[in-house]
């Protein structure tokens, strides 16, 4: 039986379909209800709450602490925010550790999120809990590449870049979609890598970084949006939202400042009956405190 239901989401199979049909997809990250409104009704078919939070939205220098909760909590305010999106939720780092506890917190986040996806940074030692979790019906990305969460094994540095990094990472990419796994996310690879795993395997692969034969690309939208002092070279700074808020910012201190806010028109007002009612009651009042 399925429920009555006004919207129409853009599903998987939606990504498959505009993959076969050689669309190219933009996604975007998102952490918040009003985001999500807004980049819903720019036409964001695809939006994934990372664990990127952990730097833009919690100040960190890695994604490291982001407790799973929290990113529960901001998935779930992101799919009220965009119920017609593919919302793709983060596992943050030490979620997946093991089969029992991966399947026990990644069926958390979809439970309690709502998300349509989750997204899995991925080694060989994956593959029992793709399976896993492919035989309850869970569709998982797979991220591959530069993996942030193994900061400390690998630093921030693009990966696969020699031909044999280049070929170990598109073979687990097979082994993963064989294991299950409904998609690929690259992050930080030479184009090649993007080639070689759209051209051997049927599913939706998007890219961070990872050159133009991925079928989706995603950015950290305060990379996009100017809001962070500077990005990876592959995110474009299109917008300025850092200056217009500094500039905002800038005027309503000043407004306040100079006496130009708040206007009376900003604020409630008393009738003339009741102003009258307490110009009266003042009179006594200030007898009754000596
Ligand atoms: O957490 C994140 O935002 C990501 C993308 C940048 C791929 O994993």
């Amino acid at each position: 039986m399925s429920t009555p239901s006004a919207i129409t989401r853009f599903r998987l199979d939606d990504f498959r379909r505009a993959m076969a049909a050689g669309e190219k997809l933009a996604m975007l990250t998102c952490y918040d209800y009003t985001t999500a409104t807004l980049l819903e009704a720019s036409g964001v078919k695809l939006m994934l709450v990372g664990d990127s939070a952990a730097n833009v939205i919690l100040g960190h220098d890695t994604t490291l602490p982001i407790p799973l909760d929290f990113l529960i909590e901001l998935t779930a305010a992101v799919r009220r925010g965009a119920p017609s999106a593919f919302v793709m939720a983060d596992m943050p780092f030490g979620t997946t550790s093991s089969v029992s506890a991966g399947t026990r917190n990644v069926v958390r986040m979809v439970q309690r999120s709502g998300c349509d996806a989750v997204k899995i940074e991925c080694s060989r030692g994956h593959i029992r809990l793709i399976q896993n979790l492919a035989d309850q019906g869970i569709a998982v990305f797979a991220h591959l590449g530069l993996t942030p969460q193994s900061v400390q094994r690998t630093g921030y540095k693009a990966q696969g870049r020699s031909a044999h990094d280049a070929l170990m990472i598109a073979d687990l990419a097979g082994d993963l979609i064989n294991a299950g796994a409904s998609g690929i996310l690259l992050e930080a690879v030479p184009p090649e890598i993007a080639r070689l795993i759209t051209d051997r395997l049927d599913v939706p692969v998007i890219g961070c970084g990872a050159g133009k034969y991925c079928h989706a690309h995603v950015v950290v939208l305060h990379d996009l949006l100017g809001l962070t002092p500077r990005s990876p070279r592959f995110a474009p700074r299109i917008g300025d939202a850092g200056l217009s808020t500094r500039r905002a910012v800038a005027r309503y201190i000043d407004d306040i400042a100079k006496g130009r806010y708040p206007k009376p028109a900003q604020g409630f007002s008393l009738s003339a009956e009741e102003r009258a009612i307490l110009k009266e009651e003042l009179k006594h009042w200030a007898g009754d405190r000596d």
